[in-house]
């Protein structure tokens, strides 16, 4: 913990996120560590005012583990992965990332472990050793098949049978993470002791993978097949046929909030601590925004969750506006939190296939991102205008892509290493060693710093704009006008107005808005840039326009 922070940093920050095996390789072997963060965090923030300026890193898991899901199955919840470092490395990373006063946020996987961590390898022998009831074992039906019709995300049924014991086990992933048993005390008092560990450890937050996948129905039901005429949250998944059940019985059961209590008692025995809840639900935008809300209403839930809705490949005015408009709605008191990518979603310039090759749409994003109400998060590259990298069959490494090719080409392409400088080999993302992930940018960081108009120019200059403006950070949100794929909305605190406005459309747009007496903000590095013309707006394609009242 950094001292005498106000316990509600999180709601003033912004945060990014880096995934470990893809920032940089202090040592060669070709996969990123936490020595290479290390090295690398004054380009983040140098805690003087320069770098990019984020305030909090989430880093994704840096666990011991096998690496089936890439760390999303931990073998053991307690250590640093051997490919990362060390426990002292991870000491030296906290103590160097709160010198610069940015915070640690550590990406825990608690739905399910691997299937090599011993709990599990104890748990699978038989059906009398201590750990028996650790994981969701199920006798099969009489004829020998699956408890019920539930799916695994990734392809196939959500249980593996076991010799040993002659049961099924559930898992809402790959066979190799199966399902911790939430319901057994023993099960939450050890997830408990790991809170506590990195807690004590001086670990600021929490992103918590699949938070809604805690508990499902104890008598088993099979999972409804969806309304087809209900449109799924993300096209991509069409193909999947785990999206066409309603997911009802496997999650996102009423009772999950009460694990949630659980681990927000466990939180605030350090005042400080955050948490961010992944909620990746099949109700439809409404429903799973709603559905959402739950999460983070009051004192006893998370601090903060995010949907997909905004990581869709779909976006024009209308639904950003939508998104944002419902969550304000349902929300209440519950804080937001935004972001455009992470590891799971196709890159931020590479994603809205709609826009075509919309030079400027990416920048204009991330500016509506750092205006919204709520904590914007980032993910590594954007800044660098990082594109989503097409791979061979026989390049790809994520599980999903292996299991669904080629409709699904899985993950990898929004994972690639970062490109720190278009000088060096392997574009400085190491000393030349075979990166575990191949993929070059187009943009490496050298060169977006020599360029004018670079994202990176950009953010930097809107993130100590969003610092310095309160009403981009706590101020209330109040759309304004929605017309020809254009928006306006205003931030709002007791002494201060401000009025954002961005062109989806991919021609100029004038509108109608007063602004005499404002004055304007926007960031002069932005290529795309509003001005505003006798009694109205005129807004470029993809243009951007803030302004101080
Ligand atoms: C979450 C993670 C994803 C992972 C999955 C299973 O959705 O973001 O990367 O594969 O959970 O743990
Ligand atoms: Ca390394």
């Amino acid at each position: 913990m950094i001292q005498n922070q106000p316990p509600d940093w999180w709601k003033h920050a912004v945060f990014y996120q880096i995934y470990p095996r893809s920032f940089y390789d202090s040592n060669n072997d070709g996969i990123g560590d936490l020595n290479g963060v290390i090295e690398k965090l004054d380009y983040l923030n140098d805690g003087q005012g320069g770098g990019l300026g984020i305030d909090a890193i989430w880093f994704s898991p840096i666990f011991k583990s096998p690496q089936r899901d890439f760390g999303y199955d931990t073998s053991d919840y307690c250590d640093i992965d051997p490919g990362y470092g060390t426990l002292a490395d991870y000491d030296r990373l906290v103590e160097e990332c709160h010198r610069r006063g940015i915070r640690i946020v550590l990406d825990l996987v608690l739905n399910h472990s691997s299937d090599l961590h011993p709990w599990f390898e104890e748990s699978k022998q038989d059906r009398t050793n201590p750990k028996q009831d650790w994981y969701v074992w199920v006798d099969p039906k009489d004829d020998g098949s699956v408890p019920n019709n539930w799916l695994s995300l990734f392809g196939g049924k959500a249980w593996t049978f076991n010799e040993a014991r002659g049961q099924y086990y559930m898992h809402s992933f790959l066979k190799e993470q199966p399902d911790l048993n939430w319901y057994n005390p023993e099960v939450r008092e050890e997830l408990a002791k790991v809170v506590r560990f990195w807690m004590n450890r001086g670990t600021d937050g929490f992103r918590l993978d699949t938070v809604n996948f805690f508990a499902y129905d104890q008598q088993l039901r099979d999972n409804p097949q969806r309304d087809p005429s209900e449109p799924i949250l993300e096209k991509g998944q069409a193909k999947n046929p785990y999206f066409h059940q309603n997911t009802i019985y496997s999650k996102d059961r009423p009772e999950n909030l009460e694990f949630i209590h659980f681990l927000r008692e466990l939180f605030d025995e350090i005042p400080g601590t955050t948490s961010i809840g992944e909620m990746g639900s099949n109700f439809g935008l409404e429903g799973t925004i709603r559905n959402t809300a739950e999460y983070v209403k009051g004192q006893k839930h998370l601090h903060m969750a995010y949907t997909f809705a905004m990581l869709s490949t779909e976006m024009n005015a209308d639904y950003f506006s939508k998104i944002v408009e419902l969550t304000e709605h349902h929300f209440q008191d519950g804080w937001p939190c935004w972001s455009l990518g992470n590891h799971d979603t196709r890159r931020l310039v590479s994603r809205f296939e709609c826009k075509g090759e919309r030079e400027g749409f990416q920048q204009m994003m991330l500016m509506l991102l750092l205006c919204l109400r709520g904590t914007p998060i980032l993910y590594y590259g954007e800044e660098l205008d990082m594109e989503e990298i097409i791979l061979e069959r026989e390049q790809i490494q994520d599980p999903l892509g292996i299991y669904f090719w080629p409709e699904h080409k899985g993950r990898d392409g929004c994972r690639t290493p970062f490109p720190w400088n278009s000088g060096e080999p392997n574009q400085g993302f190491n000393q030349g060693g075979e990166p575990w992930l191949s993929g070059t940018s187009p943009i490496c960081l050298d060169q977006a710093e020599e360029m004018q108009e670079s994202t990176l120019h950009l953010l930097r200059e809107m993130l100590k704009i969003r610092k310095s403006e309160p009403a981009l950070q706590s101020g209330s949100y109040r759309l304004h006008l929605l017309q020809e794929d254009c928006l306006i909305f205003q931030r709002e605190t007791d002494q201060q107005s401000i009025t954002v406005a961005a062109n989806f459309s991919v021609v100029e747009q004038r509108l109608d808005h007063d602004f005499s007496n404002c004055s304007d903000l926007t960031p002069k590095t932005m290529s795309r840039l509003g001005r505003v013309d006798g009694t109205g707006l005129v807004l470029p394609p993809s243009g951007f326009f803030i302004a101080k009242h």
